[in-house]
């Protein structure tokens, strides 16, 4: 047992780091080092870990710890995530102050928050007693998925409120982010090791949030700007939007230090114009300004229309285009032999950045824009880095503007090109014998999300194909220090930590390894069901496409990728040489029978204490039952665990047959799951 002032000084350390947390993330304002700060943080932790029995959830040593995930709950959001009306120019405006003051039946001036809109992901925290309890995705606004684990990450998010007189129950909204320096970073980062490049930051912060491990998201330093509030019990809140905020960044939440009251929406309409104006210099993306009225009794009085309030209006920027002449059209051959057409333009600057490539992603919406070689061209920046075209100039197309063709044959290895009726993609059909293809492959492989070979990059691919020193994944693994060092720009040194780093990465795991193979239609969420589902390896590539298909997200499609994926001679030889060379992981959790609760529909609420709700849920999918949200006639069993509350009362109330945890932890340990 730790003594009472080893628990004091627990306590006063966490105090002490949430502070200084606080004035760094959330004020941009920090008193002390970073070294400083890892000392105080540095010493908790060693005192956690002499004294486990102090740890709580809202300590700051536990923003990751949670196992991943297999699927996210859903939240039915208590009171629903509106969205905005959008104004596009200053008669809009107009209309709506207009709007405004007819209904509250006034003259007067009205006064309004103005907001910079950020460009990210609208999430919900809710705390009780003071306490993050949960976050959520916004979702279609009445129902979200539950991200808890995910926003814990975010270190501008408090994992207990800061000072006193917070409501027992605060629903806090607002905005998750990255920010475009970081955005570049890892962008930066995933080219050098083949991984996935997100095309803006709101792709980033989306797919962060929506990592099944939390561990990911917490990788991607994401961030956060509150710009409101939804449940609010027992407790009162200052009157106004403004002071809302203000109030909000008191008990430690990040607000956006550009926000200002004004009067009058031409007063608006002059912040509209400097947020435009400096948008580039702020560091992260802004797509227009939020209009607000600021008297929270104005908001109730005004009322809200669907989806919409009436109390606020979205002033969007203009997106930013450029006007440019399409040079010329080149086809670049992906992974798995998709064929896109990448335009190559007359460089121009847009926002500041000079523009000379933009995808036109199939021949689909080559033939949808009309577009021809030659022809002058709108581009538009969508969100950050890859531009695309949006529309064509055709006054202005000369006669000597001609049509892009889908090329017969793969500039890579000539090999004919499939386009099949129906099918959006065109595809190469040299399969392994294509070198585009090869490259393409062999850097999925090495990616940091799949076997992870450290400083094996694009480059080095291209050189060890192109050389001949490797033809297939599998080659990598007999690649020799002499070989390597032959290489360009390869010294003894990089040449012994490469074959060091492909040592390493034979220690994986089954998910990881199922997402190398690179089989089309099977990212990194369909791998790690696949690897969950089977258990081990010798299953899944002997599986046939019915067995597939009961796989959660798998249908007929990927079904018949995976199944001819395993069929293919070639890919037979590769993953056996693979095997051979000593890829190994841990066994997953063994194979179970997974239709004993096949067409069961089975509801989990109240919290649980030996796993989550989520782990629990996804027990439940294993052995084939479907996990809802909500009680009804049609629910099999609902499992309660502590302080179940309204499911409960509803699966007594239709006489539902009721579990506890030590009957739902008995059929687990039953059937081996
Ligand atoms: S207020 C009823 N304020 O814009 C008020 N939204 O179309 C609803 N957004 O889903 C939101 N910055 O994701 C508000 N300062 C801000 C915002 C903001 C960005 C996003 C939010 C929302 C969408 C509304």
């Amino acid at each position: 047992m730790a003594s009472k002032s080893i628990s004091k000084e627990v306590d006063d350390l966490r105090a002490e780091i949430n502070h200084h947390n606080y004035l760094y993330h959330s004020l941009d304002a920090p008193v002390i080092t970073d070294a400083e700060f890892d000392k105080l943080f540095q010493r908790l932790k060693d005192l956690e870990a002499r004294h486990p029995e102090l740890v709580t959830p809202d300590s700051p040593t536990q923003r990751v710890g949670s196992a991943p995930l297999s699927a996210f709950d859903e939240v039915q959001h208590e009171q629903p995530m509106l969205s905005l009306d959008n104004a596009f120019n200053e008669d809009d405006l107009f209309d709506f102050e207009r709007r405004i003051k007819t209904r509250l039946e006034t003259a007067e001036p009205i006064e309004y928050t103005c907001e910079p809109k950020i460009d990210g992901v609208a999430v919900s925290l809710l705390y009780e007693q003071g306490r993050l309890v949960r976050g959520a995705t916004r979702g279609d606004g009445t129902t979200g998925e539950n991200i808890t684990q995910n926003i814990r990450t975010i270190e501008s998010v408090p994992l207990r409120l800061l000072g006193e007189g917070y409501p027992d129950r605060l629903e806090v909204r607002g905005e998750v982010y990255i920010a475009r320096s970081v955005f570049r970073q890892i962008n930066e980062e995933a080219d050098s090791v083949g991984g996935k490049i997100f095309a803006n930051p709101r792709n980033a912060a989306a797919g962060s949030l929506r990592q099944l491990d939390s561990k990911l998201t917490a990788k991607r330093k994401l961030t956060m700007f509150c710009y409101g509030v939804g449940v609010v019990d027992d407790g009162k809140l200052p009157d106004r939007q403004y002071e809302v905020l203000q109030q909000l960044q008191n008990w430690g939440f990040r607000i956006n230090p550009d926000i200002e009251v004004v009067t009058g929406v031409e007063r608006c309409v002059d912040y509209y114009r400097r947020m435009l104006g400096s948008r580039h210099e702020l560091d992260y993306e802004v797509d227009g300004i939020v209009i607000k009225v600021d008297r929270l009794d104005f908001q109730r009085e005004l009322g809200v229309l669907t989806r919409t309030p009436r109390w606020a209006v979205a002033y969007k920027f203009p997106a930013e285009q450029g006007v440019t002449i399409l040079k010329d059209v080149e086809f670049q051959v992906g992974r798995t032999g998709a064929i896109t057409p990448v335009a190559r333009l007359e460089p121009v600057k847009v926002g500041g950045v000079t523009i000379s490539n933009a995808t036109l992603h199939n021949m689909d919406e080559v033939e949808r824009l009309g577009v021809l070689i030659g022809d002058t061209v709108v581009i538009e920046r969508a969100g950050d880095v890859i531009p695309k075209i949006v529309s064509v100039v055709t006054e202005k197309r000369s006669k000597q503007a001609r049509k892009i063709e889908l090329p017969a044959r793969c500039p890579s290895c000539e090999s004919e090109i499939v386009h099949t009726e129906g099918e959006v993609i065109a595809r190469c059909s040299g399969g392994l014998v294509c070198p585009a293809q090869r490259k393409e492959s062999i850097r999925h492989f090495a990616s940091r999300s799949a076997m992870d070979v450290e400083g094996l990059g694009e480059k080095l691919v291209y050189q060890l194909v192109d050389q001949q020193l490797i033809n297939n994944p599998a080659d990598l693994y007999s690649l020799t220090e002499e070989q390597l060092s032959g290489l360009e720009r390869m010294g003894a040194k990089s040449a012994e930590n490469l074959t060091e780093a492909l040592e390493r990465s034979k220690e994986t795991t089954l998910p990881k390894f199922i997402y190398a193979l690179g089989i089309s239609e099977v990212g990194e969420t369909t791998a790690r069901s696949l690897a969950t589902y089977f258990g081990d390896f010798d299953s899944l590539r002997h599986a046939d496409q019915d067995t597939l298909q009961k796989v959660p997200d798998v249908g007929p499609v990927v079904a018949e990728k995976i199944a001819v994926f395993f069929h293919q001679q070639d890919n037979q030889h590769v993953i056996d040489s693979l095997l051979q060379a000593g890829i190994r992981w841990p066994e997953e959790t063994a194979r179970t029978d997974h239709d004993v609760l096949a067409g069961q529909t089975w509801v989990l609420t109240g919290s649980l204490s030996s796993l989550t709700r989520d782990e629990a849920k996804a027990k439940l999918q294993l052995m084939g039952a479907k996990v809802a949200g909500s009680v009804s006639s049609k629910t099999t069993c609902v499992v309660a665990g502590d302080a179940a509350g309204s499911k409960l009362e509803k699966a007594r109330e239709l006489g539902v047959t009721l579990w506890g945890e030590d009957e739902l932890l008995a059929l687990f340990d039953e059937y081996g799951v």
